[in-house]
This record gives C-alpha cells, sequence and structure tokens, in this order.
C-alpha cells in the first residue's frame, strides 16, 4: 500500500513544556490513518493530527469493536529513533482484532505506517532519559449500523503523545489493592486481548481504589478470587531470593511486551523464572516472613514501577521499598539502556528508524 502524505502546515511543538509532560495529554503534529472497507485496508495517509467526523450509528460505539496498542519511541541521537518489539506489537494487535472479529494488518503496512509517521514527527520524541513518544495504534469498528453484528468497515489510527513517567508517583512505588467485588477478565472472556472494553471495565474498581487512596487495583482471578492476575495497565512480578515469579498467562493476562523482555532478562541472569499460579495468600504470607524481597509491575506505559504495598481484605503489607528496589533498578535501566540504543540489543528488539 502507498501511503500518501500531507505535512501540517503549522506545527504545535513550540507550545509545549517538555519539561513537564503528562501521560498522553499532548499530541504530535501528524496522526496515521487508513480505512477497511470491501474487504481491505485502503488509503493509507499520514496527515496533520486533528477531529476526526463519524456518525452516532458508528458501531464501535454501541458493541465495542475496538482494539488498541500500546508503544513506544525512543530517542537514540539526531538521526535515529528507535522502536522497541515492533513486530511483537504487531502480532498482539492481530491477535485482539481476531478475538473481536476485526480485520488483521499486514506486517509490512504497520510497520511502513509506524516510519513514515517517525520520519514526520521526529522532533516530537523528547530526548531526556525516561521519556519517549508513546505511540498509540488504534483499530474500531466505523460503519454505521445498528444491528449487533461484525461490522464490515472499520477505521485503524496511529497518533502520538510525548510523555515521562504513566503515574503520577513516577518512579516511586505504587499502592495497590485487590478487589473483593469486582473481577477484570474470565478465561474465554476478552482479557488477554488489548480491547478497549476491558479498561472501561475496570474504571470503576479503580475509581473506588483511588478514592481510597490507592494507585490501581490488583486484579485476582474471577473463579477463586484467589490467584494474581494483573493490574490492568501493567503484569505484576514477585522477587524472591534468587527466584522471579509472574502470573501466568492463560487467557485472563494480558500478554504484556514488556512483561516478555523482563522474562527474557532475569532467565539470561541466572534467575529462576517461573510463569504460575500466585495466590495472593503466599504473597502475604511470604511479605509477613521476609522471603518476598520485591514486587513491580512491568508494561509499555509504566516500564518497571515498583510496588510499595499490597493491600487485601482488610490487610496492608508494606515492602521494604522506599523507592525503586535493586532488581526492578537493575531491569529498568536494562530495558530502558536497550531501548534508547546505549545497550547491546543482542535480542534484536530494537527497530531504528533514520529520520532527520
Ligand atoms: C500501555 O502500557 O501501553 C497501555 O496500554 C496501558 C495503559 C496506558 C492503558
Amino acid at each position: 500500500m502507498k501511503i500518501t502524505i500531507t505535512k501540517s502546515d503549522h506545527s504545535r511543538i513550540n507550545e509545549i513544556d517538555f519539561d513537564n509532560l503528562q501521560f498522553g495529554r499532548i499530541f504530535s503534529d501528524h496522526m496515521f490513518e487508513m480505512k477497511y472497507e470491501d474487504g481491505k485496508w485502503i488509503q493509507g495517509e499520514i496527515k496533520p493530527y486533528g477531529p476526526i467526523t463519524f456518525e452516532p450509528s458508528m458501531m464501535a460505539l454501541h458493541y465495542g469493536q475496538a482494539v488498541f496498542e500500546g508503544m513506544k519511541a525512543y530517542y537514540a541521537d539526531e538521526n535515529t529513533i528507535n522502536l522497541f518489539r515492533v513486530k511483537d506489537h504487531h502480532q498482539r494487535l492481530n491477535n485482539s482484532a481476531k478475538r473481536l472479529c476485526m480485520p488483521e494488518i499486514d506486517e509490512e503496512v504497520f510497520i511502513t505506517a509506524l516510519e513514515e509517521l517517525m520520519k514526520a514527527d521526529y522532533k516530537w520524541i523528547p530526548k531526556k532519559h525516561g521519556q519517549a513518544l508513546y505511540l498509540r495504534p488504534v483499530m474500531f469498528a466505523s460503519e454505521e449500523y445498528l444491528a449487533a453484528k461484525v461490522a464490515e468497515e472499520y477505521r485503524f489510527y496511529i497518533i502520538t503523545s510525548p510523555v515521562g513517567a504513566y503515574y503520577s508517583e513516577g518512579f516511586n512505588p505504587v499502592k495497590l489493592t485487590t478487589s473483593e467485588s469486582y473481577v477484570r477478565a474470565v478465561k474465554g472472556g476478552t482479557g488477554e486481548a488489548k480491547a478497549a472494553g476491558n479498561y472501561g471495565g475496570s474504571f470503576l474498581p479503580a475509581q473506588k481504589a483511588q478514592k481510597e487512596g490507592y494507585t490501581q487495583v490488583l486484579w485476582l482471578d474471577a473463579i477463586e478470587h484467589n490467584y494474581i492476575e494483573e493490574v490492568g495497565t501493567m503484569n505484576i512480578f514477585f522477587l524472591f531470593d534468587g527466584k522471579l515469579v509472574t502470573p501466568q498467562l492463560g487467557g485472563t493476562v494480558l500478554p504484556g511486551i514488556t512483561r516478555r523482555s523482563v522474562l527474557s532478562l532475569a532467565k539470561e541472569w541466572g534467575i529462576d523464572v517461573q510463569e504460575r499460579k500466585i495466590s495472593i495468600r503466599e504473597i502475604i504470607e511470604t511479605a509477613e516472613n521476609g522471603s518476598l524481597k520485591e514486587v513491580f509491575g512491568a508494561g509499555t506505559a509504566a516500564v518497571i514501577s515498583p510496588v510499595g504495598l499490597i493491600h487485601h481484605q482488610g490487610k496492608t503489607i508494606t515492602l521494604d521499598q522506599e523507592k525503586i528496589g535493586p532488581f526492578a533498578k537493575k531491569m529498568f535501566d536494562t530495558i530502558t539502556g536497550i531501548q534508547y540504543g546505549k545497550l547491546n540489543d543482542s535480542h534484536n528488539w530494537v527497530h531504528s528508524v533514520k529520520v532527520g
């Protein structure tokens, strides 16, 4: 597919305070758009970022066929932008799309669209360590029709936003609570897809948690309400002496790309890595007897976020972490080092784009 490029005639970049970036509040000058009609993707174009017009009968609004990805572009040097694990994000987008009966996107189209967008907006990539250009590919049903059925028309956009830390805590430990009344996902549902509705459904419990002073909900399984799953905005890891444990995937947990990177690196460092069921009881007991050393989350937006406190049914465990723990810090430094091109990328995770 040939991508047409229409450049914005006025850049907003001089209005941006790159020293105070909030997550996802401002958007770069351009976006990518492509349409799906008559069984194929057509009209790929880079154009100025701006409002889009749809009818109130657009199916995504009514039946929730919408999936997205979260990726980041990192400043390597004046002429080089690094994208991280692009093929993995592309694969996950297609997996999410398949789960919601939406069309897949060709890998080459996905990567070319990102590359062209990077070339158009490379000046928007913040230069400081810890900052990046967040990339949000999103696909939704654009057909105008009220029958509850699979749509036949879709749109795919990529918008981008310069960002710093995701949580207002920055890199300070976040506070998590389990929820007694709500669940995020059930086996056979859409929990492992990056479906927009998964997030909407989690907002009420997250809002309640935040009113009680917690940052996010630590989701437990829907059947026994006992096994830890994920945080919704990130996957979760528990470090014991020489052992790193994270909940197994199994259909209800988002297969995080940062999660996968953490697992690979930890294995290479000689750590015993376990993807398995972990009960909340095990975490409370090991926190109390001191064998639980660190807890941290991993996600594209969250990067590596230390967890300082977990609340469950009236019981609170605090982890002895004023700041990020040494293992999480090493993981953060290694992953970001690879992303910014400062460390050797022996896994071929980085896709460099020449710009400028
Ligand atoms: C990401 O980590 O990129 C996410 O999509 C999580 C969140 C911002 C919804």
